[in-house]
């Protein structure tokens, strides 16, 4: 807990490690509530530094022992502070040994070693492993690691760490040990242990070169048949990281295991990776189409890290994203490949505008690489990670596939077993390629949304189109002037018969058809485009080429056009996002002003069209019936009135399903399958029946409740159960309560099953949800500890359902800030992410932006207060530094 103030860390003052550690060797006598932790660290004075202290990070570490080349030291000999054992200056070579005792037991924050359904694990990523054993806590100190874990072979007959197992055998007083080895330096955050009662499903993978890899995920014995999934996608990953990345897997073996306590989603510890179970377990019966995309995804992502990430690893943290905006790109090409990369485009491109637009424009904005924190924890976030993976996928844009290949393949060469920064990572790909990124390094370094505005201006008689294109980025907290950025601007220019025009500017030699990147650098272009004869419809930033802004004044008609003829994917479904939130921007204004409300006709001949024309790709189809979502539309007011935006866009969903009627339920029942398959073709035909569903129960029409109810008792799959449930959640009738009773009496035991139950009461827009959601936090499904509990009901109320979340009165608020303060003892780390939603208090229309920041200051004001929630609550407050 927290003193004064929080100490503010700065990139700035980077200086590289006095000692560096060659060798840890640590022995682990594994012991609910005590547990000891031996450490023997062989050391080198970094010779590059006058001699200095050593200085060891540790924190809540019961110390018995200290030795320094085997001598103990007295209590004189060293000093003992809340996180640091300064051992002063040491021989340029020499060994520490030392030995705690540590009580996993009673580890709430699921951060260094800690109990989950009994068993022990670990997550050291950021600051873990302070909390573990006394040692240098940073990443550019890369160490050899050799571990052995001792236990009661009773309780925990599994004994697992990194790299390979070297030993094995049983001890004198009835224990039995497990040695294991790393031979890859790595720093101590990916570090992992995990000792229990567990089963593991087995595999093998051979890679490219020959190696066999032996693949074991391991869970708890009642999860044993869910694991097929998550190994599937894992060997896919492995292949698939060969294939596009030349990149192969280095150790003998390569672990999974699968916890129901963890912070976030998975952890890539090397050879071992600990995983949130939500991201391993599946089976038709408990988990959506969703879920089984999501399990592949975090799989690879975390895979992938073995290369981005552990082989090449950040020097400090302000570099985090060298590693994760990396590989979420690489993750985002994985899912594109494996599933439909329209549809996957178009689901990143509407979680960076929803949440990381949101972040970027608000009182925590900071760059891709943070320039400064007080809480490492505090900036695993959205602009690190998907604002991070859009600067690599620009890159990959402005280098084309060739050259970012030849670029990557240099940075994983160039900087193998070392601990390097994101400015090195885009001078391989500068050495590779021969181009110049100097001006694109600022996004790294500049935060918030650039805008685009464009205008185009057609000249019959010159036959040539002008393109009118400036950049401005709005400023952020500590940034209040910006400097242009280098952007890939991706366009085409579609032609009346809706066929792209072959493009020249002027100057060129030959026409370029379809779509071309041009380079933006500077404040203000103009781009000239010669022998355009007729007037086109400009399509911008297709593929969603940059994250950015794009303002370019469209007529409904024009937008209609594109959604109908556009060749980008990505722009056809744009352009009827576009649409609707114009429309139901325009209700809002009507409902306000007391005009009666009426539905568009451009918009339902838009999506009639859409129904009777679907097309191949039936989820691409279900994507672009879907109204921008609540959130998003908030994103893009001012002063947002979330009970206006509700009403609007309620009132448009049944206005359409009014109109569409028939079409619907046609469609509906063509898309029904007699029975469950998981191809990608099935996965679209639910999706899109799931979608036509969802539009007729907001008619609120019994017929329709009673198909609902049909799906719900029929469905044989988890995706089709959700679907109708979540659409019974909305309405209050009979059936509903009846449907969330069974769907308790058959799940109750199965935690990832109840987390749906949970979220679905929790987004129920009905005006009794929040006594709901309180009435919740005490049935037994609920645990404040289990932060996948935290997420399901009270994470989800918060930023799942606006209208309820932001209740006029602030009840709301006052709810989710005493979880808050209820939560930041047990666990800081989830506590701050749940603050989040208070953090935008300056969005909203005046009631409830006084209301949402007085509960800010309530949390700041608490005493004892952790550096994770005060970072959060003070900067929102703009009170931070
Ligand atoms: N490095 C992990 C990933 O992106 C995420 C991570 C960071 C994490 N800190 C964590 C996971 C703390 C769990 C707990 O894959
Ligand atoms: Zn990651």
């Amino acid at each position: 807990m927290r003193e004064a103030t929080p100490r503010t860390i700065r990139r700035e003052d980077y200086t590289p490690p006095p000692y560096f550690v060659e060798h840890a060797d640590l022995g682990f006598e594994l012991g609910d509530p005590v547990t000891r932790v031996e450490a023997r660290l062989t050391l080198r004075r970094n010779p590059a530094l006058p001699p200095g202290p050593l200085v060891l990070d540790g924190q809540e570490l019961g110390l018995k022992r200290v030795a320094v080349d085997g001598r103990e030291l007295a209590p004189h000999e060293y000093t003992l502070t809340e996180d640091h054992l300064d051992l002063g200056i040491l021989p340029e070579r020499c060994t520490v040994e030392t030995s705690v005792e540590i009580r996993p037991g009673e580890n709430t924050s699921l951060e260094g070693l800690y109990l989950s359904s009994g068993n022990f694990c670990t997550q050291c990523e950021a600051e873990g492993f302070r909390k573990i054993t006394f040692y240098p806590d940073r990443p550019d100190v890369m160490a050899r690691f050799s571990t052995t874990l001792s236990a009661d072979p009773a309780r925990y007959p599994v004994l697992l760490s990194n790299g390979n197992p070297v030993a094995r055998g049983e001890l004198p007083d009835g224990r039995h040990f497990v040695t294991w080895e790393d031979p890859f330096p790595k720093p101590c955050y990916l570090f992992a242990l995990v000792a229990g009662n567990l089963v593991s499903l087995e595999d093998t993978f051979t890679t490219a070169g020959g190696r066999e890899v032996k693949l074991e995920i391991w869970v708890e014995p009642r999860n044993a048949e869910k694991c097929g999934h998550a190994m599937h996608s894992l060997k896919q990953a492995m292949a698939w990281d060969e294939r596009v990345f030349g990149r192969e897997y280095d150790l003998d073996i390569y672990m999974i295991v699968a916890v129901d306590d963890f912070n976030m989603g998975a952890m890539e510890n090397k050879g071992l990776n600990v995983f949130n179970s939500k991201y391993v377990l599946a089976q038709p019966e408990t988990a959506t189409d969703e879920d089984y995309e999501g399990i592949e995804a975090v799989i690879a992502h975390e895979y992938f890290h073995n290369w981005s990430g552990n082989r090449v690893t950040c020097r400090d943290w302000f570099q985090l994203s060298l590693k994760e905006g990396f590989t979420v790109f690489r993750d985002q090409q994985f899912t594109a490949d494996m599933t439909s990369r329209a549809v996957k485009r178009i689901k990143d491109v509407n979680l960076l505008r929803t949440f990381q637009f949101r972040e970027d424009g608000g009182p925590l904005a900071h760059p891709v690489r943070p320039d400064a924190y007080q809480e490492i924890n505090n900036f695993y976030t959205l602009t690190v990670y998907e604002k991070g993976a859009e600067v690599v996928r620009m890159l990959h844009t402005l280098l084309g596939p060739e050259g970012f290949r030849r670029g990557t393949d240099r940075y994983f060469e160039r900087f193998d077993g070392q601990a390097v920064t994101c400015d090195d990572f885009v001078q391989a790909l500068e050495e590779a390629t021969g181009r110049d990124l100097s001006r694109f390094r600022r996004w790294y370094s500049q935060a918030g949304t650039p805008v685009l505005g464009v205008s185009g201006h057609h000249d019959p008689r010159a036959r040539t189109y002008t393109l009118t294109v400036t950049q401005h980025t709005p400023p952020t907290p500590g940034q209040p002037d910006k400097l242009p950025l280098h952007i890939p601007f991706a366009l085409g220019l579609v032609g009346p018969d809706g066929v792209d025009l072959p493009l020249r500017l002027a100057g060129e030699a030959e026409a370029v058809a379809g779509t071309r990147v041009l380079e933006l650098t500077e404040a203000e272009h103009a781009f000239v485009f010669e022998a355009i004869g007729t007037t086109p419809v400009p399509s911008l930033l297709r593929g969603y080429s940059a994250p950015v802004r794009l303002r370019y004044d469209y007529s409904d008609a024009e937008l209609a056009f594109l959604m109908a003829h556009d060749t980008d994917e990505f722009n056809r479904w744009d352009a009827g996002q576009r649409l609707a939130e114009r429309v139901i921007t325009r209700l809002m204004a009507d409902y306000r002003d007391g005009r009666p409300l009426r539905l568009d006709e451009g918009l339902l001949a838009a999506y009639r069209k859409l129904l009777e024309d679907p097309g191949a790709d039936r989820r691409l189809l279900a994507q672009a019936l879907m109204l921008p979502s609540e959130a998003y539309l908030a994103e893009q007011s001012d002063a947002i009135d979330p009970e206006a935006i509700h009403n609007a866009r309620e009132f448009l969903r049944h206005a359409l399903a009014q109109e569409l009627r028939p079409i619907l339920l046609e469609s509906y029942h063509a898309h029904r399958d007699p029975d469950y398959r998981v191809s990608p073709e099935a996965i679209g035909r639910r999706r899109l029946k799931n979608v036509c569903l969802g539009y007729l129960m907001a008619l609120h029409d019994e017929t329709i409740q009673a198909l609902c109810m049909t799906q719900y008792r029929e469905a044989d799959n988890m995706t089709d159960a959700m679907a109708a449930l979540a659409a019974l959640a909305q309405v209050d009738i009979p059936g509903r309560i009846e449907a969330l009773a069974h769907f308790h009496g058959r799940w109750r035991d199965d935690p990832l099953v109840m987390d749906k139950w949970l979220a679905l009461q929790a987004t129920s827009s009905l005006p009794g949800t929040l006594e709901e959601v309180k009435r919740l936090t005490r049935h037994p499904a609920f645990n404040l500890r289990n932060p996948n509990k935290v997420r399901a009901l009270i994470g989800a109320f918060a930023s799942g359902n606006p209208v309820r979340f932001h209740d006029p009165s602030g009840a709301g608020y006052l709810f989710l800030a005493d979880r808050v303060l209820e939560l930041d003892p047990l666990n800081p780390q989830v506590a701050a992410r749940l603050l989040t939603p208070l953090t935008q208090w300056r969005r909203y229309e005046p009631g409830r932006r006084a209301l949402m920041a007085g509960e800010l200051k309530r949390v700041l004001a608490t005493p004892q207060l952790s550096k994770d929630v005060y970072e959060i609550a003070s900067k929102a407050l703009g009170e931070g530094s």
